[in-house]
């Protein structure tokens, strides 16, 4: 866990601290789009546009790390129509945006189990990333098939081979062993984590790497999310106390 939480801002300076790593939980498409009398999927598609809106905003404050979450693990619940759209929806992203993306200097990472996924998914995975991976700018993470308790349970899995073939012992297992065998190795954990549309749960995103985040939950349904939103939020992390156990020095 990384006590280096936040970094000061040269791009904003009138905010004292900006998060390194954002997570954002794209909430509320569904609930949008029914309270315009629209068919969910409706919420989906204005939901991209918030997204390339909260992507804007990230390259713009230099933000150095975003991850957003895009389907979990449990959505395989949702009714196949919607599924279909979802998934139609974020190759269409990925296949419009992908040069703006390098344009941007923006790297594209896919967090979230790859098995059972379907060739075209795959690939689509496979040419964000690569088409990406010289780009140094922000970092992209895109939890997708993602669910953090099966993240954990993967690492463990990961760990406990590890030391039946011999590379390690059980002692060795710490904290930092755990965190190199998630998706976000190397990474800094998230500063901040925000929700939209009101809900105040983080569904199974980022258990492990959230032990010391901030939260902002707010009411507005992702597709109404803007610039201005952005700002709002990251005053109100800029005026949070953080002490990671200790007091205040
Ligand atoms: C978030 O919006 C998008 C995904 C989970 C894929 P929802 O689809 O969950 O919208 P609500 O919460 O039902 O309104
Ligand atoms: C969490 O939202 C997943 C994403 C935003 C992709 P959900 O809408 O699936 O969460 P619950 O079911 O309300 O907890
Ligand atoms: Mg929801």
């Amino acid at each position: 866990m990384s006590n280096e939480p936040a970094i000061v801002s040269s791009v904003a300076p009138e905010f004292a601290v900006l998060p390194q790593h954002l997570g954002v939980i794209m909430d509320g498409n569904g609930r949008w789009a029914t309270s315009q009398g629209k068919p969910r999927n409706e919420g989906h598609r204005a939901g991209v546009e918030a997204l390339r809106r909260l992507v804007a905003c990230a390259v713009e404050f230099e933000i150095e790390y975003l991850t957003i979450f895009s389907f979990s693990s449990e959505n395989w619940a949702r009714p196949a129509d919607e599924i279909n759209a979802i998934l139609g929806l974020m190759k269409r992203f990925v296949a419009s945006d992908i040069s703006k993306f390098v344009a941007h200097n923006v790297r594209v990472r896919i967090l979230g189990r790859r098995e059972g996924l379907s060739k075209p998914i795959l690939q689509m995975i496979e040419q964000a990333e690569s088409r990406t991976a010289h780009c140094t700018g922000l970092q992209l993470n895109v939890a997708f098939n993602y669910g953090g308790r099966q993240e954990i349970t993967d690492a463990v899995r990961a760990l406990a081979q590890d030391v039946q073939s011999g590379k390690i012992s059980p002692e060795d297992i710490d904290e930092a062993a755990i965190a190199e065998k998630l998706y976000t190795a190397q990474m800094p954990d998230p500063d901040l984590i925000f929700r939209s549309s009101g809900e105040v749960r983080l569904s199974n995103f980022l258990l492990w790497q959230a032990a010391y985040a901030e939260f902002v939950f707010f009411d507005e349904f992702w597709p109404e999310f803007n610039r201005d939103i952005f700002v709002r939020i990251m005053e109100e992390f800029s005026g949070r106390k953080r002490r990671f156990g200790g007091v205040d020095g």
